[in-house]
C-alpha cells in the first residue's frame, strides 16, 4: 500500500484525479471504477476540467460505479447515477452506453447483481477503481462482516451507514434500507485502486485499514492484500496513524 498524506482534502483530491487522468493518458479505453458521496467531489471537478482542457478524453472510456440504492429509479435526484450524471458523467466526453451504474428498481436484484458482474467481465475488468471508505471501515457497501470472497449482491444497510448517508436526503426515513454493490470480491479483481479518504471521522476507519490486521470487521483492511493500492489521505484523516 503506498499512503500519501496531503495538507488538505482538495489536494487529496487533486490528486485522485491526477492518477486518474494519467490511466486514462496511458490507457484511452481504460474500464474504470468509480464512487459517490462527499469523497470523489473534488476529484471530479478536476477531472471535469483536464477533459474540458483537451488534456484527457473519455470517449473511450468505460465505467462501472460502485453501487446503487435499492428502490431508488436511475432518474431519482438521490440516485447514485443522477450524482454521477451531475458530477462527472454530464460534463465530460463519455458515451452513455459506457457509463454502467446497477439498476435499482431492477425487477429482479438478484439477475442484476450476475449481470453486472457479467459485464464488468465482459468489459474486460476493472483497470482502476476509485473508493472512499465509510466511518464503520466499508468499501462500496459492504458492511463489516461480510465475506471478503462476495462478488457484487444486495445489501442491508448497517444503521451507522444510514445515519452517515442521512445528510443527503430531506429526512433519515427517505434513506433506502438496500443497495446493489460490487462485493469485496469484485473490488479486489480490479488492477489498481485508488483509495480516497477526508476528515477526522474517518481517521479511526484509516487506521484500521491500513495498520490493523485483515479483518471483515474492518472491510477497507483487505486492501493490504492487493498488490497496487494507493491510498489518498488528508491530514485530518491521517491522524490515528502511528507509523
Ligand atoms: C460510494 C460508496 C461508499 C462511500 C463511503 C464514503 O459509492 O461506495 O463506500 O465511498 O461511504 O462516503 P463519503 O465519501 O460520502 O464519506
Amino acid at each position: 500500500m503506498l499512503i500519501r498524506v496531503f495538507e488538505n482534502e482538495v489536494q487529496a483530491g487533486q490528486a485522485a484525479a491526477l492518477l486518474i487522468g494519467a490511466q486514462i493518458v496511458r490507457k484511452p479505453d481504460s474500464v474504470i471504477g468509480l464512487a459517490t458521496g462527499s469523497s470523489p467531489v473534488t476529484a471530479y471537478l478536476e477531472l471535469v476540467r483536464m477533459c474540458q482542457a483537451g488534456v484527457v478524453d473519455w470517449s473511450r472510456v468505460t465505467t462501472f460505479n460502485l453501487d446503487e440504492y435499492v428502490g431508488l429509479a436511475p432518474d431519482h435526484h438521490q440516485s447514485y447515477r443522477a450524482f454521477m450524471m451531475k458530477n462527472l458523467f454530464s460534463k465530460v466526453n463519455i458515451r452513455p452506453e459506457a457509463i454502467h451504474v446497477p439498476n435499482g428498481i431492477a425487477a429482479n436484484p438478484a439477475e442484476e447483481c450476475l449481470t453486472y458482474e457479467r459485464t464488468i467481465r465482459a468489459a474486460g475488468g476493472v483497470d482502476l477503481q476509485l473508493l472512499g471508505l465509510g466511518r464503520n471501515g466499508h468499501i462500496g457497501f459492504n458492511e463489516p462482516d461480510t465475506l471478503f470472497s462476495t462478488l457484487t449482491h444486495v445489501v442491508d444497510l448497517t444503521d451507522d451507514t444510514i445515519d452517515a448517508n442521512a445528510r443527503f436526503f430531506v429526512k433519515r426515513s427517505d434513506v433506502p434500507k438496500q443497495a446493489i454493490s460490487m462485493g469485496v470480491g469484485t473490488i479486489m479483481q480490479a488492477r489498481q485502486i485508488i483509495m480516497l479518504v477526508t476528515g477526522t471521522d474517518k481517521a479511526r476507519a484509516v487506521s484500521g485499514m491500513v495498520q490493523g490486521m485483515i479483518d471483515p470487521k474492518c472491510q477497507g483492511s483487505i486492501l493490504q492484500a492487493h498488490s497496487n493500492v494507493t491510498v489518498l489521505l488528508d491530514r485530518a484523516a491521517a491522524t490515528a496513524l502511528n507509523r
